[in-house]
């Protein structure tokens, strides 16, 4: 695949919200986290709620990598945890060095552009100026991804509001993780209960 072609169905960002983990940096600490690439047409645009490192990286900074990957486990350790150093790999072009995550798929690095900060939120639209595919795992829909990723979500909702319809949700989310999931969602699982 072509380094700089960035038609982004090739690289697995397609109409709607693609749920990618984010990875950014401060410029001596890296950060990751599940965040949403939203594609309407040709636009692409991400929004960060305050109160997030990602947040703070690219307000700062006006950049970032959308890492595609399908790891269970990638999910949940990046909503509730700070990934450790190997987790990534730095990447040079034209002067800058960003950090992807070793094990996506393939990678999109986007500049922010037209910007908009509320008191809420950070709203960019994105420009892509790299992108790569690392491989290409043929693997089938499984319910347990979509559940961890949901139980990922309703995981941060629960930590910002403490409501307990939260944790009912993640359950019912968790049961399906049981009857549907491999080792992988249900260590994701797991590790979504310990963060609760
Ligand atoms: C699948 C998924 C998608 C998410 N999408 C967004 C998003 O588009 N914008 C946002 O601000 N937070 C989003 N979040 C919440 C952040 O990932 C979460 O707040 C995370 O803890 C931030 O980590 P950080 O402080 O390391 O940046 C999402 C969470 C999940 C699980």
């Amino acid at each position: 695949m072509q380094e700089n072609d960035f038609d982004l169905d090739k690289f697995g960002i397609n109409e709607g919200i693609s749920e990618t983990i984010v990875t950014t940096t401060n410029g001596w600490t890296l950060n990751a986290a599940p965040m949403g690439i939203i594609r309407k047409k040709d636009k692409t645009f991400i929004r960060l709620f305050k109160g997030s490192t990602t947040y703070e990286n690219v307000v700062s900074g006006k950049l970032l990598v959308a890492n595609i990957t399908s790891d269970p486990e990638l999910f949940a350790l990046s909503t509730f945890t700070d990934l450790d150093d190997p987790s990534f790999e730095n990447v040079s072009f034209d002067g800058i060095t960003i950090s992807t995550l070793k094990e996506a798929q393939s990678w999109v690095v986007f500049e922010c552009v037209n910007t908009k900060l509320t008191s809420e939120a950070f709203v960019a639209e994105l420009v892509p100026i790299r992108a790569h595919i690392n491989k290409c795992r043929i693997k089938a829909p499984n319910r347990a991804l979509f559940g961890v990723i949901e139980a990922c979500i309703h995981a941060t909702r629960y930590h910002l509001t403490g409501d307990e319809k939260y944790v009912k949700l993640i359950k019912a989310y968790g049961d399906l993780v049981d009857k549907c999931g491999g080792d992988s969602e249900k260590e994701a699982m797991k590790i979504i209960y310990e963060y609760l």
